[in-house]
C-alpha cells in the first residue's frame, strides 16, 4: 500500500488518527502500519463498532432448561458399555485434544501464556505441565500419545512455542502436535477509533475461543484430522486444570446416542458463580453467558426449589470431526468487551485508563452449538472437572484451583 493509498483509506474511514502517528514512526515503523491498515477490514470494524451500541435482549428467547446425563447416577451397565466404547475410540487413535490458550488472562494478570502459569504446587509445576501429566497416564492406560493440539494467539505464539521447546516438550513430544493460532480483530475506543498500540501498530485481540472453528480449518488441522482418522475432537480451555482431556465416558456417550457433540457440565456452585449456562434457546441447544444473564433467569427456580438454569458450561466440548467444517463455514456472532487498555494518543502519549475505555470483540465456542443437529450434555461433580484459574485472588484463583487439585489428586 502508498501513503496515499493508506492516506485515502484512513480519512474515508474517520480514522485520521493514524495519519499523525504514522508520522511519528521510523521508516520500519512505517512500513508495518502501512502494511497493517492494508489488511485491517475497515467496514468490518465499523460493524463492530455498531455493535456497542446495540442493546442484547434475552427476554426475546425462549429460553429453557437443557436436560443433562448425570454421569454419576446413570446406570452401571450402561456406564460401563460407554466407557467400553469410548476405551476402544481413544485406542484405535480417533481422539485428538485441541486445547485453546489464545486468551490474554488479564484477570489472572499473569505476563506469559496462561498455561506457564506456576499455580503454586509444591512441584510448581505449570498449567501446561499438569495436562502433560494427563496425557502420559492417558498414554500409559491406552498405549497411545493422545496428539495434543494448542490454539495459540498471534500474541503469545512464539512464547508458547519457546516454552514447550526450553522444556523438551515435557517428554510428551510424540503427542504435542501443532501450535497454530486463531485470528485477531481490531480493539477500538468508545468512539470508534483504531487502538494504537505502544509500538505505534493497531492494537488486535484474539478474536474469542470461537475462532477455534475457523483456525482448525485455515491451519489445515481439520484436514490433518481426517488424514490420521481422528473422529472426536475434544475442546477445552487451558485453565480449567481438572479439565478431563481424555475421558472414554464421553466419548462412549456421545457414540452410544448418536450424538455428534457433548457438552460437559457441572450444577452451578451458586446463581451468582460466574460460568455461562446450558439451555435452550427457541429450541435449539445454547449457552447463556453469565454477563448476558438476565437477574429473572438467574434466579429462576423450578419446582422442586432447584435453580433453573443450572448446568454450567464449563467450556468442555466433544464434537465429531464431521461438523467442524459446517460450522466453521459461517462466522459465529460477534460479542462485546468493555475493557481496559492502554492507548497512545496522536501525541504519543501513553494512557492509562481507570476505567473501561476499548472495546475488544468475541466470538463464543457456544454460540456454535446451535448449528447442530443435537447437543449430549454429560454432567460430573465439579469436583471431578472444574477447578478454573481466572482471577487473581478470590474465587476461581490459583488458591482455590490448587486446593481442589490436591483434593482430586489425594496430594
Ligand atoms: P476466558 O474467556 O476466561 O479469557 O478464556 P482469558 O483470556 O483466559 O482471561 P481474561 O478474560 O482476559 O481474564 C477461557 C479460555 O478460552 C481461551 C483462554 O485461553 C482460556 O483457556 N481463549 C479465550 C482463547 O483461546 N482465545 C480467545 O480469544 C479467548
Amino acid at each position: 500500500m502508498t501513503y496515499e493509498e493508506f492516506e485515502k483509506k484512513v480519512t474515508s474511514y474517520g480514522q485520521d488518527h493514524l495519519i499523525k502517528l504514522y508520522e511519528r514512526l521510523d521508516e520500519k515503523g512505517k512500513t508495518k502500519l502501512l502494511n497493517q491498515v492494508s489488511c485491517v477490514d475497515f467496514d468490518g470494524a465499523k460493524k463492530l463498532y455498531d455493535l456497542t451500541k446495540e442493546k442484547k435482549e434475552f427476554k426475546d428467547f425462549k429460553i429453557e432448561p437443557v436436560s443433562a446425563t448425570d454421569a454419576e447416577t446413570m446406570p452401571e451397565e450402561l456406564k460401563n458399555e460407554c466407557i467400553e466404547i469410548g476405551t476402544e475410540a481413544i485406542k484405535s487413535g480417533k481422539l485428538a485434544v485441541v486445547m485453546m490458550a489464545g486468551g490474554q488472562g488479564t484477570r489472572l494478570g499473569h505476563t506469559g501464556p496462561k498455561g506457564t502459569y506456576d499455580f503454586g504446587l509444591e512441584s510448581h509445576k505449570t498449567i501446561f505441565e499438569v495436562f502433560v501429566d494427563k496425557f502420559k497416564e492417558a498414554e500409559k492406560k491406552y498405549g497411545v500419545a493422545v496428539p495434543w493440539y494448542i490454539m495459540t494467539s498471534k500474541d503469545n505464539n512464539m512464547e508458547t512455542i519457546e516454552f514447550f521447546y526450553e522444556h523438551n516438550y515435557f517428554d510428551y513430544e510424540e503427542g504435542i502436535k501443532t501450535f497454530f493460532s486463531q485470528n485477531e480483530l481490531p480493539m477500538l475506543d468508545e468512539e470508534g477509533k483504531l487502538i494504537i498500540q505502544e509500538d505505534g501498530l493497531i492494537k488486535e485481540a484474539a478474536n474469542g475461543h470461537g475462532g477455534v472453528f475457523e483456525a482448525l480449518v485455515s491451519n489445515g488441522i481439520l484436514e490433518q484430522f481426517k488424514e490420521k482418522g481422528i473422529e472426536w475432537v475434544f475442546i477445552c480451555g487451558v485453565d480449567n486444570i481438572l479439565a478431563k482431556v481424555v475421558d472414554p465416558l464421553v466419548i462412549g456417550y456421545s457414540i452410544k446416542n448418536k450424538l455428534l457433540a457433548t457438552s460437559v457440565s457441572c450444577i452451578k456452585a451458586n446463581p451468582e458463580e460466574k460460568v455461562g449456562v446450558l439451555c435452550i434457546k427457541d429450541g435449539k441447544p445454547s449457552v447463556v453467558e453469565y454477563t448476558e444473564l438476565t437477574d429473572e433467569l438467574r434466579y429462576a427456580k423450578k419446582e422442586n426449589g432447584e435453580l433453573l438454569l443450572s448446568e454450567g458450561h464449563l467450556l468442555m466440548n466433544l464434537f465429531n470431526v464431521s461438523v467442524i467444517a459446517d460450522i466453521a463455514k459461517e462466522e459465529l456472532p460477534y460479542h462485546v468487551a468493555h475493557k481496559k487498555s492502554d492507548i497512545i494518543d496522536e501525541h504519543g502519549n501513553v494512557i492509562k485508563p481507570d476505567s473501561p475505555n476499548a472495546y475488544k470483540f468475541e466470538t463464543f465456542i457456544f454460540d456454535a452449538f446451535d448449528r447442530l443437529p443435537e447437543l449430549g450434555v454429560l454432567r460430573y461433580k465439579r469436583e471431578e472437572c472444574f477447578a478454573p484459574i481466572k482471577n487473581a485472588e478470590g474465587v476461581d484463583s490459583p488458591e482455590t484451583a490448587r486446593k481442589l487439585y490436591k483434593a482430586y489428586y489425594n496430594l
